[in-house]
Parts: structure tokens; sequence; C-alpha cells
């Protein structure tokens, strides 16, 4: 039988009763676009972060750009973020007219090197956007001092933390504004696209309020530039539903990583590394050897199917080549882009399908050895 990278029908099956009463009240209530479901959710899923404000939008995307709109982020601004990450974190940016710079990794964590940020800055730097890659957060000490010396603007990519801590502090509370995704296989995924800003500031709440329904406060009456950005009531009730279930839903994961761990110790894989004082919430269990296509190919010889986030540096692709960065610039990005892959793990993974993986990654590495 096949494994899959991610799989949503098992866990669909646990909550189906639930998930379809949810969906069938928001039908019958004769309200489909920023009704109660989004506010509840917005609040609910603030709360569950500890931070006092939530916009819902359409994606993860458009939190980032968003969020960064409400923070004043325009044309002439740089933004420092990684180039190891998601396309979006670095298309945001470019959305809002500021011109990304990109650091490299810690090539233990793949996480933002922080050691680097201050040779970064420049009198144009407006924000340093880090991203909680995989599961765990970047360390936001660090990130918080340096821009707060600098006077300048952090927001958490956190598409990839939902629940994940860092010294007790969850993913998206430790910066002036941050994005999430609800996209289907995140941590918290819908079952379509979905995003969240979350602020504490009331001005950038209000602000990113505007920004995701027509720069408007009164309908039909725009007080500024805006868009259609809107998280609906079917995902928001949906999403509310699954919310109930996160923090099982990463203490599974976290039991799934921690038998990886145990069982794949010595083969010759590097496994994932938690950074200190984090939770991980494994989004990823992120692996790593110098053969990984070849493991990757004799995985899917046995039905086993991998990850790889990601394969590219987004400095070295075609759309980005303009910012100027060369292929040797983020050596430490560069090299894990080609040595890293990630193996299956959802909470809906049984144990026999993780054994299943342990024990054909445990001779094809005896077979590389
Ligand atoms: C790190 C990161 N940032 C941003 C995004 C964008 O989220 P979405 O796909 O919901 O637009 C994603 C999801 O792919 C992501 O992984």
């Amino acid at each position: 039988m096949s494994i899959k990278v991610w799989d949503y029908l098992v866990e669909y099956a646990h909550e189906k009763k639930q998930i379809n009463a949810a969906i069938q009240r928001v039908l019958d209530s004769g309200w489909l676009i920023l009704g109660n479901n989004v506010r509840e959710f917005e609040n609910e899923f603030a709360r569950y972060c500890s931070v006092t404000y939530g916009v819902g939008v359409n994606s993860g995307t458009d939190a980032l750009f968003i969020g960064l709109k409400a923070l004043g982020i325009g044309p002439g601004d740089e933004v420092i973020t990684v180039s190891n990450t998601a396309v979006p974190t670095v298309s945001a940016i470019v959305s809002t007219g500021a011109t990304p710079r990109f650091v490299d990794i810690d090539p233990a964590t793949y996480l933002m090197d922080t050691s680097m940020l201050e040779d970064a800055i420049t009198k144009k730097t407006r924000c340093i956007l880090p991203v909680h890659l995989f599961g765990q957060c970047v360390n936001m000490r660090d990130v918080n001092s340096i821009a707060r010396k600098h006077r300048i603007a952090v927001l958490e990519d956190c598409a990839q933390g939902h629940g994940a801590l860092f010294y007790g502090k969850k993913a998206g509370s430790m910066s002036a504004i941050s994005a999430f995704s609800f996209y289907p296989t995140k941590i918290l995924g819908g079952f379509g696209d979905g995003g969240m800003v979350l602020t504490r500031t009331k001005r950038l709440y209000e602000k990113a309020q505007r920004l995701r329904f027509y720069g408007m406060k009164k309908t039909y009456y725009a007080i500024e530039h805006g868009y259609n950005s809107r998280l609906d009531e079917l995902h928001a009730a949906i999403l509310r539903e699954k919310l109930k279930h996160l923090e099982g839903y990463i203490l599974k994961r976290i039991q799934l990583a921690g038998v990886y761990d145990a069982l794949l110790k010595d083969t010759g894989l590097i496994l994932p590394r938690t950074a200190a004082g984090n939770r991980h919430a494994y989004y990823l269990y992120v692996c790593r050897h110098a053969q990984r296509d070849r493991i990757i190919d004799e995985l899917k010889q046995k039905d086993i199917l991998v990850n790889v986030s990601y394969p590219w540096p987004i400095h070295t692709m075609t759309g980005y080549r303009y910012l100027g960065y060369r292929r040797g610039d983020l050596p430490h990005t560069e090299k894990a882009a080609k040595e890293i892959f990630s193996l299956p793990l959802y909470p809906s993974l049984t144990g026999s399908q993780q054994m299943n993986v342990i024990d054909t990654l445990k001779s094809i590495m005896k077979r590389l050895a």
C-alpha cells in the first residue's frame, strides 16, 4: 500500500460528522461572507496564539502581503528574510514593491542564521521577516533585540509554525504582526485556501481589516486603496472544528517524530535538530543526506513518497534572478537544498505505516553504507 506525503482523508473520516454539520450550519444560516464564523475563528485562533486580534484572509500569501502593507512597507524598502522558504514568503514582499534581502541559514536547523542579520541591515531596511520553517521558531530573542536596536519592524511567517513554541511563547505572538496559512497541508489546514494576520496592536488590526476588504470601514466607502482577501464563512467554520483538535494533532506529530528519532538514529541519516528553546511542532520531519535523490528514488520504488522542501533556493530561481544574487552567495542554503527531504509525518499516519517507512529506509541506508 502506498504511503503518501500527506493524506487528509483518514483525519476527515474521524471528524466527518462535526465538519459536515458545521458546513450545513453555514449553508442554512443565510450568511456566507464575513459573518459569525470568521469573527469567532479570528478570536479563537488569536486566543490560541496568545495574541489580541486576528484578521482572516484568503491565504498565507495574502496574510504576509497585508501584514507588510499594514506596517507601511512599500517601494524603496528592504525586507530581510531567507531564501530557504516557500516562494510566497518572497512573492509577498515583492508584491508590496519592497525588495527582499536574504541571509543564510543555520545548517543544523535550516532556520534563519540570526548572527548574520546585522550585516544585512542597510539604510533601506524596514522589516525582518523570520520564517518559522518546518514547525520550529527562529531565535526571536535575537531577531527582536536586533530589530529594536535598529528600529525596524518584525513580521513572523508562521505558515509552517502553528503551535510551535519558543521559550514558551507561541509562534505568531513574538512580533508586531504575524502571518498564518491554513492551506490544507498545514498543521492547521482547511479544505481550501485561507490565512490569518495576527497582531496585538489595534491600529494594525484595523488597517489589516480594511486592506482585506477594498479599503473599506463602512460598506461601499473606501477610505484607502485596498484589496479583496476574505476568509469565507465555510472555511472559517471548518477551521473552527479543526482548531479543537490542533493541540492533540501537534502532540501526535511530536510522538511520531520521537519514533523516527529513536529508530533512525544510527542509520547515517542526519535527523532534525530542535533549536534551543523550541517546542518543534513537526510540520515536516526533515532529514538530510548527500545521496538524497537516490534514497528518494528507492523509497518511491517501495511506494513510499517523500517531500523535498525546498529543492531550489529562491535566490537562484529565474523569477528572482533580478535581485542580483549568485550561486555561492548563500552556501548553507544552497547545500541544504541538494540534501534535505522529509519523511511522511501527519496525525493519521499509522504505526504500521511508520514502521514500513523506517524498515525500508534502514535497508536502503545499509546498502549505502
Ligand atoms: C513558509 C510559507 N510562507 C507562506 C506560505 C503561503 O501560504 P499560502 O499557500 O496559504 O498562500 C506558505 C505555504 O505554502 C509557506 O510554507
